[in-house]
């Protein structure tokens, strides 16, 4: 008895050991999520990040689609406006500023791409070696300063016609919205600029464009609102929604539900060793699946791709509460077929208004229904070690979501998990 005892006792203990390497924390699913693992400055995919191991993905949004979505909602608008009042000191100019997130954050690009294309102030990318423009990823995406004289090389004036009226399109300021620590699209910057901006040339805007609803809110409740200036952003947060009641002129919802939904599904599938559609393209046990027109996958990059809808004075009261988690997703899945798992998950930055207000209230929704447990940790915006330096001990997880600061540094992430 007492040998077959201790046959067991060590045979447990090579499982034990067994399933211990099975676990290296290299091996487990790992989904980076808003920030696309990529090089800033190119936005090159990085696919070392992308296939660090066959429970890897991607999970963002159609930052094109959603980019022209932005440009052609704002011609919309103005097309549909009388020119008188656009055009606020009647100089025959629609001058408009913009707002821009991340100079190396490839949502933040194709935003301000998809503006300047959508209002003819765009010019071929000479860094990328380009010399015309077939569609937005051709354009030049740099900001520009102040270009009250038209005078700028990153732009060109463009021209619109409003109720039969022509009309010059001017950039006349672009800035990143990076504060002194190095935070980027940081609304109290874009709330500084507009000061700066009205206060040196405030009769010749006459419109506000943003890549986000953070910065176009500070603009807006800063200075828009009061002086009447029609003011655009994007991510569809729940403020910002509510704010088109009272003449904030559109946002793009990128469905964050989706987002939220997809980070949190592709984990629990990968965790579950199921395939990897389950309750995405396929109905699971409890019913969950994405509809068609949600989402893509792209297989080759293992990304996921939510696709965005325009938000405007038309439609915004179906999109006044940001954080409802969507009822085609909600389905609890039963700790039987799902057990409880743990995740570490990090947020770039604390004080992000996106990520903060609207995707982790989702993310929250979702977890709770795929039974993670999941492990919050926000950083600063600026340095990625103090996000890194908070994964103490990995092997506490069962898996890993991450939203970097930079889009360049998932080697560092990958370098954490194979220690
Ligand atoms: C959002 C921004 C946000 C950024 C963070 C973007 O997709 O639109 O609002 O600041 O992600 O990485
Ligand atoms: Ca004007």
């Amino acid at each position: 008895m007492k040998k077959f005892l201790s046959l067991v006792l060590a045979a447990l203990m090579l499982l034990s050991i067994v399933s211990a390497i099975a676990e290296a924390n290299d091996q487990k699913p790992v989904i980076w999520y808003n920030r696309q693992p990529s090089n800033s400055t190119t936005g090159e995919l990085d696919m070392d990040a992308l296939t660090f191991n066959g429970k890897t993905y991607y999970v963002g949004f159609d930052a094109k689609q959603g980019a022209e979505l932005q440009g052609q909602m704002i011609v919309d608008y103005l097309q549909a406006q009388d020119p008188a009042t656009l055009d606020r000191n009647g100089d025959g100019i629609i001058g408009y500023v913009l707002c821009i997130g991340d100079v190396g954050h490839n949502d933040s690009i194709a935003r301000t791409r998809g503006a300047r294309k959508a209002l003819g102030t765009a010019i071929p990318d000479a860094d990328q070696g380009k010399t015309e423009i077939a569609t937005i990823d051709d354009v030049d995406s740099a900001p520009i300063g102040t270009n009250t004289d038209g005078s700028a090389t990153h732009v060109q004036d463009g021209a619109i016609e409003i109720g039969g009226q022509s009309f010059i399109v001017r950039e006349l300021a672009s800035q990143e919205m990076k504060n002194g620590s190095g935070a980027t699209w940081d609304a109290p910057t874009a709330g500084n600029a507009i000061v700066a901006w009205s206060g040196a040339f405030g009769d010749e805007i006459d419109l506000v464009v943003s890549n986000n609803d953070g910065m176009g809110m500070a603009v807006f409740n800063g200075w828009a609102k009061e002086n009447g200036v029609p003011t655009f952003g994007y991510d569809a947060n729940s403020d910002a929604v509510a704010a088109i009641a009272d003449g904030y002129c559109g946002t793009i919802s990128q469905n964050a539900d989706v987002q939220a939904y997809l980070t949190l599904r592709t984990l629990r599938n990968a965790l579950d060793d199921a395939d990897i559609m389950v309750g995405i393209a396929t109905p699971d046990a409890a019913g969950n699946v994405l509809s068609d027109d949600l989402y893509y996958y792209d297989e080759e990059t293992r990304c996921f791709y939510a696709l965005n809808g325009a938000v405007t004075a038309a439609n915004y009261e179906a999109f006044l509460d940001a954080t409802a988690p969507n009822p085609a997703f909600s389905f609890q899945l039963s700790e039987e077929d799902a057990p409880t798992k743990k995740v570490w998950l990090s947020v770039y930055n604390a004080a992000d208004n996106f990520l903060n207000a609207t995707y982790v209230p989702q993310l929250e929704n979702y977890q709770a229904i795929l039974n993670l447990d999941v492990e919050y940790v926000k950083g600063d915006g600026q340095t990625e070690g103090n996000l890194i330096d908070r994964l103490g001990n990995p092997s506490e997880y069962d898996g890993f979501a991450i939203n970097m600061v930079k889009t360049d540094n998932a080697a560092s992430y990958m370098a954490k998990l194979m220690q």
